[in-house]
């Protein structure tokens, strides 16, 4: 490269730079969150399982059935299967929602009246309803490769390692000692391919963050690029 596209490169460097800087002062409330805007992360390390009335829960899931339906598997790709999840973790997203850590334009408003008995019953009655049958992953897929194995060479983790080798998420803890902090964290199987990408891609821009389990995909994500999102999204579906 000559110097003088250096010098021009740097003068179109300077001058996003000073672009971006006038919009962070001119725009209060920014369109385009990023993970610094999550102030008050909630520290998920001592999280207890939750309890709740899954019976009352069914009473109240009635609107819920609309979009994620009335088995807890969602009516469109664009919804997670909330059916088998782990009710500490669909409680702990319905607390996000509420109190504004994880923000969605559809999800924030259903959650935004609901009590915290309301979010109990709820998240203890899907996480009760059986999960979305197996379908038939591709094993000699890429996405399988990356779920079970990961890409060392670049930095990205097996994702069976949290998320369990079938996508169950971690296997209950068998003794009654407190449970480990990886307690809370999700199953996977079956959700769309659609959901897994836009979460991904959200935890990588920082517009999905809240609390400390975000913060440890927010590492995660980092490291994947649109085709390993595909291919992950693609093999998860058809898990
Ligand atoms: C109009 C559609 C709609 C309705 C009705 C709705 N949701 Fe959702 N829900 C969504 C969408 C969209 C998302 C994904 C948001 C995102 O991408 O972050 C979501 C996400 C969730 C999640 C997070 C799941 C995960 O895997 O992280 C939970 C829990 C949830 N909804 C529970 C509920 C409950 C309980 C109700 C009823 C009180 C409800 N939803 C009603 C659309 C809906
Ligand atoms: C070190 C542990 C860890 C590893 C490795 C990991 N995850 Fe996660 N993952 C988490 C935690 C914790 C959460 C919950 C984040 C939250 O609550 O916001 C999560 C959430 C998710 C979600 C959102 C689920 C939902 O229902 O909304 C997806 C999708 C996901 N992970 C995909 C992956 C993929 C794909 C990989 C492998 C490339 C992976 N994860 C590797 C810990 C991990």
């Amino acid at each position: 490269m000559t110097y003088r596209t250096n010098l021009l490169l740097i003068g179109l460097l300077m001058a996003v730079g000073a672009v971006t800087t006038a919009v962070a002062q001119d725009a209060p409330a920014p369109a385009a969150p990023v993970a610094s805007a999550h102030t008050a992360t909630v520290d998920l390390r001592r999280m207890q399982p939750i309890q709740g009335d899954a019976q009352a829960g069914a009473g109240k899931a009635a609107v819920c059935a609309a979009c994620h339906g009335a088995q807890g598997v969602a009516i469109a790709p664009l919804f997670p299967n909330l059916a088998g999840q782990s009710a500490t973790y669909l409680y702990v997203q319905l607390k996000e929602f509420h109190d504004g850590e994880r923000s969605d334009p559809v999800m924030t408003a259903q959650a935004a009246a609901l009590s915290d008995t309301d979010m109990r019953d709820l998240a203890s009655y899907f996480a009760s309803l059986a999960l979305k049958p197996a379908g038939q992953a591709d094993a000699g897929s890429r996405g399988a490769e990356l779920y079970l194995a990961g890409d060392p060479t670049k930095g990205i983790p097996p994702c069976q390692g949290c998320h369990g080798p079938t996508g169950l998420g971690p296997q209950p803890h068998p003794s009654s000692a407190p449970p480990p902090p990886w307690a809370t964290y999700p199953r996977l199987r079956g959700q769309s391919s659609m959901y897994v990408v836009k979460e991904l891609g959200d935890f990588k821009s920082g517009l999905r963050g809240g609390s400390s389990n975000a913060k440890v995909m927010h590492g995660v994500a980092a490291t994947l690029d649109d085709d390993d999102m595909q291919a992950l999204g693609a093999y998860l579906d058809a898990l």
